[in-house]
């Protein structure tokens, strides 16, 4: 069977983390090889760049600085982890990938989409997720969820509510400019029921 690499986009508290988890399950059951990563991070370096950008002071980066780390953490992860497991014929589930830097710095701090692409097709070239999986929640919802995690990894949650609707508003755009490739899920329903459309969705896409 070949390969597929599968991301997983939203706001804060959208799920994503839980949902990766349920769907690499399902996947295992059907005897597919998966392999579940994450941005920023997923390597070892690429993991210290995300301490990096994912700790401290909410103004500690300049927003070219920060979209450069994150597009630097994928280099490496694309490079080291994402490609060579898509080789070998395993299934990629990613927590987050380039549209995630489309909407966070492009969009929500404001430099632009034509830069991020530019970035990308330097650090990345043309590698594409083959689905992409918006999972939406209104952010004040998503923020409340994530209120009891015990983690200093909270910088990009104490950014103001208005940054937050920027990237609902940017997440949904990219699922009509990418609307082959992608689904948007209302994240606010039950943990199962999104679990159940996710995988009907990949059964019929992918014929498995
Ligand atoms: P996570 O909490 O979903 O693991 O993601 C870590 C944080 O990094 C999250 O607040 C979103 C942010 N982020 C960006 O700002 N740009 C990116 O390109 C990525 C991948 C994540």
């Amino acid at each position: 069977m070949a390969s597929q690499f599968i991301t997983f986009e939203g706001g804060e508290g959208s799920g994503k983390s839980s949902q990766i988890n349920l769907l690499k399950s399902k996947l295992i059951d059907k005897g597919i090889d998966v392999v579940c990563t994450r941005e920023p991070g997923g390597t070892p370096s690429a993991e210290i760049l995300r301490e990096l950008v994912t700790t401290g002071e909410v103004n500690k980066w300049e927003p070219m600085t920060e979209a450069l780390l994150m597009f630097a953490s994928r280099h490496e992860h694309t490079k080291n982890l994402i490609i060579p497991s898509l080789e070998n014929g395993k299934w990629v589930l990613c927590d987050r990938f380039y549209h995630s830097t489309y909407a966070y710095q492009g969009l929500g701090h404001g430099l632009g989409l034509e830069a991020m692409e530019a970035l990308k097709k330097i650090s990345i070239g043309e590698i594409e997720p083959d689905l992409v999986f918006f999972l939406d929640i209104d952010p004040m919802d998503g923020i409340k969820r994530t209120m009891g995690r015990h983690t200093n990894e909270d910088r990009f949650e104490k950014m103001d509510i208005s940054f937050h609707t920027k990237l609902r508003d940017a997440f949904l755009g990219f699922s009509e400019t990418y609307s082959e490739n992608s689904v948007v899920i209302n994240a606010s329903q039950e943990i199962n029921k999104i679990s159940d459309i996710i995988f009907e969705e990949i059964e019929k896409r992918f014929k498995i």
